[in-house]
């Protein structure tokens, strides 16, 4: 019955206003809506009270990390945003925004850039000296670079090529750090890290022989391929170390309660996604303005990209079991799409000489910074003694006795301007030396004896 009378309606209209035009586009733009809630993705379901609670994130001033931070500060959480600098106004106003529009006032900041591990190293230690040990809940990684097709290789102040510098190195490096924090948290404490990951990774490669992908030019034909192994290696680390740290044995014979899952947090409308898509051009930003409603359908806000991370930090699940877990679309994944998930040893490996690379870079780094420091105090030191010596050749330059009178007319001058005179003696102005020329000062000045012998 309703179907004969939807029928019906359909086919020989109603007194609905714009029945035509409904008719006409209708499907279409149900078609497209329903496109778009099928590309938005799963939502989270899972609440918690993180009031008390401290989390790291990486990222946090962009995209899929501003998001997330928003998210958990709402729920109140005290965060600690790791950014490339702290001496940036607009961050400064960012935080302030956020601590208002969140009505919490415990977002901070810190200096920890991602391209150089040794600000990693510095961020790291410097938390790493309270004592007693700062409380810390998780921490949530969420920075990334992705560099577009056609740009030239791009590396670190450490020399390192960008992307697998601040997706993987930077993070590895943060996370095994921060292994002395994780592990001294109270045994009951449920801490979390999320890593985010990317479909990309199906197209990784990865080389022992040139893990770092030094040696190696970008592929032309595939511009995903360095950014996907980079996402592909930080998932496989997050796998290795999830392992490390549930079979170490603290005093209290308590296991570490740390639990890492790796997020895909799908294809999200971000800062980086537009920079790929316009590949970093005036024209492509004006393409990517064109086809902006073809974006808003296919391509996740990233709210909706947020949900998979907040499942993982909210969740109960994952305050039980290994960790290292998989996580898309607010499921946890069975296994990764790539075989090297399945394969511990090659995960141990790739940590053992990524350790290994990161201690060597470290070295020849501290060794570089000493030889600049070196050269600087060397630099510096010059340029004191050059200035000591002008110095002090400009404190004997007044006891010295003019040689001629352009020099002494030139002293007199400087000595007015000094004191405010003006270089000019006006009609008023009592002279300087009353009743004597200049000629006579000069000589009386290189003829003493002469001037002893003069009656007065
Ligand atoms: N967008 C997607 O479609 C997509 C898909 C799958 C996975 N992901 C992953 O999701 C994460 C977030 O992506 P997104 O698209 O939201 O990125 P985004 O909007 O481009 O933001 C990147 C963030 O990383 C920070 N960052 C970059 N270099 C840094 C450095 N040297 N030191 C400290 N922070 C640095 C940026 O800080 P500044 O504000 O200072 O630049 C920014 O906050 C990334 O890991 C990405 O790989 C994204």
């Amino acid at each position: 019955m309703p179907i004969d009378f939807l029928g019906s309606v359909f086919l020989d209209g109603t007194d609905i206003p714009y029945w035509e035009q409904i008719k006409t586009y209708g499907p279409a733009v149900t078609l497209l809506a329903g496109i778009k809630w099928y590309m938005g993705g799963n939502n989270n379901i899972w609440d918690r009270d993180l009031h008390g609670k401290v989390y790291m994130v990486t990222g946090g001033t962009s995209g899929l990390g501003a998001r997330t931070t928003f998210e958990m500060a709402q729920k109140g959480a005290q965060i600690l945003m790791l950014v490339r600098s702290t001496e940036d106004q607009w961050l400064v106003d960012y935080i302030e925004d956020m601590r208002e529009k969140t009505n919490n006032p415990l977002i901070y900041a810190e200096e920890c850039d991602l391209a150089s591990l040794h600000s990693v190293r510095l961020f790291a230690t410097k938390w790493l000296d309270n004592s007693p040990p700062r409380r810390l809940d998780g921490v949530v990684c969420c920075a990334g670079e992705l560099i577009p097709r056609g740009k030239p290789r791009q590396i670190t102040i450490d020399g390192v090529e960008r992307q697998i510098a601040i997706n993987y190195l930077a993070h590895f490096h943060l996370l095994t750090l921060l292994a002395p924090s994780f592990k001294v948290q109270p045994a009951d404490r449920d801490v979390r890290v999320v890593i985010t990951t990317c479909s990309s990774q199906a197209m990784a490669q990865i080389d022992f022989k040139d893990l770092l992908w030094s040696e190696r030019q970008y592929p032309k034909g595939n511009p995903l391929k360095v950014y996907g192994t980079s996402k592909l290696m930080l998932g496989l680390f997050a796998k290795s170390y999830q392992r490390q740290l549930n079979v170490y044995e603290r005093k209290d014979k308590n296991p570490v309660n740390v639990k890492i899952s790796i997020v895909n947090p799908g294809l999200m409308r971000t800062q980086s996604m537009r920079r790929f898509i316009s590949m970093g051009s005036l024209l492509g930003l004006i393409c990517y303005m064109i086809l902006w409603p073809l974006w808003f359908i296919i391509f996740k806000s990233p709210f909706q990209g947020a949900q998979s991370v907040l499942f993982a930090l909210y969740a109960p699940i994952f305050a039980k079991g290994d960790g290292g877990n998989l996580v898309q679309e607010c499921r946890i994944l069975k296994e990764g799409s790539r075989r090297e998930y399945q394969s511990e040893e090659f995960q141990d490996e790739l940590f053992t000489k990524t350790e290994q690379l990161i201690t060597t870079l470290e070295k020849q780094l501290a060794i570089e910074r000493k030889k600049q420091e070196l050269k600087q105090n060397k630099d510096d030191k010059n340029k004191n003694n050059k200035k000591k010596t002008t110095e002090s050749k400009e404190k004997h330059y007044i006891n010295e006795k003019p040689k001629t009178v352009g020099e002494l007319d030139s002293r007199i001058n400087e000595l007015r301007n000094l004191i405010g005179m003006g270089q000019q003696l006006s009609s008023k102005e009592l002279p300087l030396f009353p009743d004597q020329t200049v000629d006579s000062i000069v000589g009386k000045a290189s003829n003493p004896t002469k001037r002893k012998g003069k009656k007065v």
